[in-house]
Protein backbone atom coordinates (compact mmCIF):
# COMPACT_ATOMS: atom_id res chain seq x y z
CA UNK A 1 0.00 0.00 0.00
CA UNK A 2 1.57 3.49 -0.82
CA UNK A 3 0.86 6.22 1.30
CA UNK A 4 0.31 10.19 0.02
CA UNK A 5 -0.05 13.19 2.19
CA UNK A 6 0.18 15.75 -1.24
CA UNK A 7 -3.16 16.22 -3.03
CA UNK A 8 -0.65 16.97 -6.06
CA UNK A 9 1.54 13.93 -5.90
CA UNK A 10 -1.63 11.41 -5.38
CA UNK A 11 -3.44 13.22 -8.53
CA UNK A 12 -0.47 12.35 -10.72
CA UNK A 13 -0.03 8.64 -9.33
CA UNK A 14 -3.92 8.31 -10.22
CA UNK A 15 -3.18 10.26 -13.50
CA UNK A 16 -0.80 7.81 -14.41
CA UNK A 17 -3.12 4.55 -13.28
CA UNK A 18 -6.22 5.91 -15.12
CA UNK A 19 -3.97 6.44 -18.54
CA UNK A 20 -3.46 2.26 -17.68
CA UNK A 21 -7.51 2.09 -18.23
CA UNK A 22 -7.71 0.75 -14.43
CA UNK A 23 -11.06 1.79 -12.82
CA UNK A 24 -10.87 3.78 -9.46
CA UNK A 25 -12.61 2.93 -6.05
CA UNK A 26 -12.41 5.12 -3.37
CA UNK A 27 -13.46 5.41 -0.03
CA UNK A 28 -13.47 8.75 2.12
CA UNK A 29 -13.47 8.25 5.93
CA UNK A 30 -12.84 10.48 8.91
CA UNK A 31 -10.75 7.54 9.92
CA UNK A 32 -11.06 5.82 12.98
CA UNK A 33 -12.02 2.35 10.58
CA UNK A 34 -13.98 -0.24 11.86
CA UNK A 35 -15.57 -2.97 9.89
CA UNK A 36 -17.72 -0.61 8.47
CA UNK A 37 -15.65 0.92 6.74
CA UNK A 38 -13.77 -2.01 5.91
CA UNK A 39 -17.37 -3.49 4.34
CA UNK A 40 -17.19 -0.34 1.88
CA UNK A 41 -12.94 -1.02 0.99
CA UNK A 42 -14.37 -4.98 0.46
CA UNK A 43 -17.11 -3.75 -2.09
CA UNK A 44 -14.67 -1.59 -3.93
CA UNK A 45 -12.56 -4.48 -4.52
CA UNK A 46 -14.83 -6.11 -5.99
CA UNK A 47 -15.86 -3.45 -8.41
CA UNK A 48 -12.42 -1.59 -9.27
CA UNK A 49 -9.16 -2.27 -10.50
CA UNK A 50 -7.48 0.10 -7.94
CA UNK A 51 -8.78 0.98 -4.34
CA UNK A 52 -7.84 4.23 -2.72
CA UNK A 53 -9.73 5.16 0.73
CA UNK A 54 -8.96 8.77 2.46
CA UNK A 55 -8.35 9.14 5.94
CA UNK A 56 -8.94 13.33 6.94
CA UNK A 57 -10.59 14.81 9.93
CA UNK A 58 -12.89 17.56 7.91
CA UNK A 59 -13.06 20.67 9.76
CA UNK A 60 -15.63 22.48 7.65
CA UNK A 61 -18.33 19.59 8.30
CA UNK A 62 -17.97 20.19 12.71
CA UNK A 63 -20.45 23.23 14.05
CA UNK A 64 -19.14 25.51 17.09
CA UNK A 65 -19.24 23.36 20.05
CA UNK A 66 -19.19 19.74 18.10
CA UNK A 67 -16.60 17.50 18.65
CA UNK A 68 -14.24 18.04 16.48
CA UNK A 69 -11.41 18.15 18.60
CA UNK A 70 -12.84 14.89 20.66
CA UNK A 71 -13.45 12.81 17.54
CA UNK A 72 -11.67 9.74 17.64
CA UNK A 73 -8.19 9.98 15.66
CA UNK A 74 -5.59 6.22 14.87
CA UNK A 75 -4.05 7.08 12.22
CA UNK A 76 -1.43 4.14 12.25
CA UNK A 77 -3.92 1.36 13.38
CA UNK A 78 -6.23 2.55 10.15
CA UNK A 79 -3.01 2.69 8.08
CA UNK A 80 -2.82 -1.05 9.14
CA UNK A 81 -6.28 -1.74 8.82
CA UNK A 82 -6.31 -0.26 5.44
CA UNK A 83 -3.41 -2.38 4.47
CA UNK A 84 -4.43 -6.03 5.87
CA UNK A 85 -7.89 -5.33 3.71
CA UNK A 86 -5.90 -5.11 0.47
CA UNK A 87 -6.56 -0.81 0.14
CA UNK A 88 -3.72 0.25 -2.90
CA UNK A 89 -3.15 4.14 -2.13
CA UNK A 90 -3.59 5.74 1.49
CA UNK A 91 -4.41 9.44 1.70
CA UNK A 92 -3.68 11.07 4.70
CA UNK A 93 -3.59 14.88 3.61
CA UNK A 94 -3.31 17.96 6.66
CA UNK A 95 -5.83 20.12 6.83
CA UNK A 96 -3.07 22.45 5.47
CA UNK A 97 -2.64 21.04 2.38
CA UNK A 98 -6.57 20.50 1.99
CA UNK A 99 -7.47 23.96 3.07
CA UNK A 100 -4.56 25.87 2.28
CA UNK A 101 -6.10 28.96 2.33
CA UNK A 102 -9.50 30.45 3.59
CA UNK A 103 -12.30 28.84 0.39
CA UNK A 104 -12.84 30.85 -2.15
CA UNK A 105 -15.60 28.98 -3.21
CA UNK A 106 -17.66 26.28 -1.30
CA UNK A 107 -20.55 23.75 -1.88
CA UNK A 108 -23.87 24.61 -0.33
CA UNK A 109 -26.59 22.26 -0.20
CA UNK A 110 -30.18 23.66 -1.22
CA UNK A 111 -32.43 20.69 -0.43
CA UNK A 112 -32.80 17.92 1.95
CA UNK A 113 -30.61 19.61 4.82
CA UNK A 114 -34.11 21.89 6.63
CA UNK A 115 -35.14 17.32 8.60
CA UNK A 116 -33.02 15.09 10.25
CA UNK A 117 -28.96 15.84 10.66
CA UNK A 118 -29.17 18.73 8.58
CA UNK A 119 -31.37 20.55 10.38
CA UNK A 120 -29.88 19.82 13.86
CA UNK A 121 -26.59 20.78 12.62
CA UNK A 122 -26.40 23.59 10.12
CA UNK A 123 -24.12 24.05 7.97
CA UNK A 124 -23.25 20.43 8.05
CA UNK A 125 -23.85 18.66 5.09
CA UNK A 126 -22.41 22.30 3.18
CA UNK A 127 -18.68 21.37 4.75
CA UNK A 128 -19.47 17.37 3.76
CA UNK A 129 -20.39 18.29 -0.04
CA UNK A 130 -17.39 20.65 -0.34
CA UNK A 131 -14.76 18.28 1.14
CA UNK A 132 -16.27 15.44 -0.64
CA UNK A 133 -16.06 17.76 -3.94
CA UNK A 134 -12.95 18.07 -3.41
CA UNK A 135 -11.99 14.71 -2.67
CA UNK A 136 -13.89 13.77 -6.27
CA UNK A 137 -11.29 16.84 -7.99
CA UNK A 138 -8.28 14.95 -6.25
CA UNK A 139 -9.00 11.30 -7.07
CA UNK A 140 -11.29 11.23 -9.60
CA UNK A 141 -12.99 7.89 -8.75
CA UNK A 142 -15.26 5.92 -11.72
CA UNK A 143 -17.05 4.33 -8.26
CA UNK A 144 -17.39 5.78 -4.54
CA UNK A 145 -18.65 4.25 -1.73
CA UNK A 146 -20.63 5.78 0.97
CA UNK A 147 -22.49 3.36 4.31
CA UNK A 148 -26.15 3.96 4.54
CA UNK A 149 -26.04 4.59 8.29
CA UNK A 150 -25.15 8.60 6.85
CA UNK A 151 -28.45 8.13 4.69
CA UNK A 152 -29.04 11.47 4.16
CA UNK A 153 -25.30 11.89 3.65
CA UNK A 154 -26.03 9.59 0.86
CA UNK A 155 -28.96 11.25 -0.98
CA UNK A 156 -26.71 14.87 -0.40
CA UNK A 157 -23.96 13.16 -2.45
CA UNK A 158 -26.03 11.30 -4.70
CA UNK A 159 -27.85 15.19 -5.66
CA UNK A 160 -24.59 16.97 -6.01
CA UNK A 161 -22.89 14.51 -8.35
CA UNK A 162 -25.87 14.63 -10.44
CA UNK A 163 -26.27 18.18 -10.07
CA UNK A 164 -22.68 18.90 -11.24
CA UNK A 165 -22.82 16.25 -13.94
CA UNK A 166 -19.73 14.35 -12.04
CA UNK A 167 -18.74 11.41 -14.08
CA UNK A 168 -18.70 9.31 -10.52
CA UNK A 169 -20.96 6.35 -9.37
CA UNK A 170 -22.21 6.65 -5.59
CA UNK A 171 -22.11 2.90 -4.67
CA UNK A 172 -24.71 3.28 -1.04
CA UNK A 173 -23.51 0.09 1.44
CA UNK A 174 -25.86 -1.37 3.85
CA UNK A 175 -25.27 -0.35 7.60
CA UNK A 176 -22.97 -2.85 9.22
CA UNK A 177 -24.15 -4.11 13.07
CA UNK A 178 -22.89 -5.30 16.36
CA UNK A 179 -24.29 -8.65 17.20
CA UNK A 180 -26.74 -6.69 19.33
CA UNK A 181 -27.79 -4.37 16.79
CA UNK A 182 -25.65 -1.00 17.28
CA UNK A 183 -24.89 0.44 14.18
CA UNK A 184 -21.08 0.74 13.69
CA UNK A 185 -19.54 3.86 14.20
CA UNK A 186 -16.31 5.50 15.37
CA UNK A 187 -18.06 7.19 18.06
CA UNK A 188 -19.29 4.51 19.38
CA UNK A 189 -15.94 4.15 21.62
CA UNK A 190 -16.75 7.37 23.60
CA UNK A 191 -19.59 5.49 24.96
CA UNK A 192 -19.76 4.78 28.89
CA UNK A 193 -20.25 1.36 29.51
CA UNK A 194 -23.57 2.01 30.42
CA UNK A 195 -24.48 3.92 27.67
CA UNK A 196 -22.64 0.98 25.44
CA UNK A 197 -25.86 -1.01 26.78
CA UNK A 198 -28.59 0.84 25.99
CA UNK A 199 -27.33 2.37 22.86
CA UNK A 200 -28.88 -0.98 21.12
CA UNK A 201 -32.49 0.30 21.93
CA UNK A 202 -32.20 3.01 19.11
CA UNK A 203 -32.05 0.43 16.70
CA UNK A 204 -34.88 -1.88 18.47
CA UNK A 205 -36.82 0.59 18.57
CA UNK A 206 -36.64 1.74 15.15
CA UNK A 207 -37.23 -1.74 14.05
CA UNK A 208 -40.36 -1.49 16.18
CA UNK A 209 -41.33 1.36 14.01
CA UNK A 210 -40.65 -0.18 10.62
CA UNK A 211 -43.24 -2.98 11.43
CA UNK A 212 -45.61 -0.64 12.41
CA UNK A 213 -44.60 1.53 8.42
CA UNK A 214 -44.45 -2.03 6.78
CA UNK A 215 -48.09 -3.00 7.83
CA UNK A 216 -48.91 0.88 6.96
CA UNK A 217 -51.65 0.53 9.84
CA UNK A 218 -50.90 3.96 11.82
CA UNK A 219 -49.62 7.23 10.33
CA UNK A 220 -46.25 7.88 9.95
CA UNK A 221 -46.70 10.79 12.95
CA UNK A 222 -48.17 8.23 15.20
CA UNK A 223 -45.38 5.92 14.30
CA UNK A 224 -42.97 8.71 15.30
CA UNK A 225 -44.27 9.69 18.74
CA UNK A 226 -44.35 5.68 19.44
CA UNK A 227 -40.88 4.80 18.37
CA UNK A 228 -39.87 8.30 20.24
CA UNK A 229 -41.72 6.99 23.64
CA UNK A 230 -40.09 3.34 22.90
CA UNK A 231 -36.38 5.30 23.09
CA UNK A 232 -37.01 7.65 25.93
CA UNK A 233 -38.05 4.94 28.20
CA UNK A 234 -35.16 2.80 27.33
CA UNK A 235 -32.34 4.98 26.69
CA UNK A 236 -30.52 7.96 29.34
CA UNK A 237 -29.75 10.28 26.01
CA UNK A 238 -31.08 13.58 24.52
CA UNK A 239 -33.00 12.30 21.66
CA UNK A 240 -32.51 14.43 18.47
CA UNK A 241 -34.94 13.11 16.41
CA UNK A 242 -36.83 10.70 15.25
CA UNK A 243 -38.77 10.95 11.93
CA UNK A 244 -40.02 9.48 8.72
CA UNK A 245 -39.68 10.50 5.22
CA UNK A 246 -39.34 9.34 2.06
CA UNK A 247 -36.11 8.01 0.77
CA UNK A 248 -33.90 9.33 -1.07
CA UNK A 249 -36.13 12.88 -1.60
CA UNK A 250 -36.48 13.83 2.22
CA UNK A 251 -39.65 15.05 1.97
CA UNK A 252 -42.58 14.49 4.83
CA UNK A 253 -45.37 13.66 1.93
CA UNK A 254 -44.75 9.83 1.44
CA UNK A 255 -46.72 8.27 -1.69
CA UNK A 256 -47.64 4.71 -1.84
CA UNK A 257 -44.99 3.98 -4.20
CA UNK A 258 -42.15 5.74 -1.76
CA UNK A 259 -39.13 3.90 -0.20
CA UNK A 260 -39.59 5.35 3.52
CA UNK A 261 -36.70 6.27 6.08
CA UNK A 262 -37.13 5.82 9.42
CA UNK A 263 -34.02 7.71 11.31
CA UNK A 264 -33.43 8.30 14.25
CA UNK A 265 -30.49 10.55 16.44
CA UNK A 266 -29.33 10.68 20.25
CA UNK A 267 -27.21 12.55 22.00
CA UNK A 268 -24.98 10.70 25.07
CA UNK A 269 -22.82 12.19 27.57
CA UNK A 270 -19.80 12.24 24.56
CA UNK A 271 -21.13 10.44 21.65
CA UNK A 272 -23.96 11.16 19.09
CA UNK A 273 -25.62 8.17 17.55
CA UNK A 274 -27.15 7.91 14.36
CA UNK A 275 -29.21 5.54 12.92
CA UNK A 276 -32.10 4.38 10.25
CA UNK A 277 -34.26 1.68 8.15
CA UNK A 278 -34.95 1.74 5.00
CA UNK A 279 -38.46 0.43 4.54
CA UNK A 280 -38.99 0.25 0.57
CA UNK A 281 -42.28 0.89 -1.14
CA UNK A 282 -42.38 -2.72 -2.02
CA UNK A 283 -42.48 -4.21 1.09
CA UNK A 284 -45.21 -2.22 2.34
CA UNK A 285 -47.39 -2.84 -0.68
CA UNK A 286 -46.28 -6.98 -0.31
CA UNK A 287 -47.76 -6.60 3.28
CA UNK A 288 -50.87 -4.72 2.59
CA UNK A 289 -51.87 -7.50 0.08
CA UNK A 290 -51.20 -10.08 2.92
CA UNK A 291 -48.34 -11.22 0.35
O1 LIG B 1 -18.84 9.97 6.30
C1 LIG B 1 -17.75 10.51 6.59
O2 LIG B 1 -16.88 9.91 7.21
C2 LIG B 1 -17.51 11.96 6.17
O3 LIG B 1 -18.67 12.71 6.26
C3 LIG B 1 -16.87 12.08 4.77
C4 LIG B 1 -17.80 11.57 3.69
C5 LIG B 1 -15.57 11.31 4.73
C6 LIG B 1 -16.58 13.55 4.46
O4 LIG B 1 -15.70 14.11 5.40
Amino acid sequence: MKTFISPIELTKTLLSIKSEKKTIGFVPTMGSLHEGHLELVKKAKQQNDVVIISVFVNPLQFGAGEDYNEYPRSIERDRSLAEQAGVDLFFEPTEDLMYPEKLNTSIVVESGTNVLCGKSRPGHFDGVATVVMKLFQIVQPDRSYFGLKDAQQVAVIKNMVKDFHMPVSIVACDIVREADGLALSSRNIRLSENERYQAPALYKALQYGAELLSKSCRSPEDISRMVYSHVSERIEAKIDYIDILSFPALSRSINEEDDIILAGAVHFKKARLIDNILVPAEIRQKRKLGI
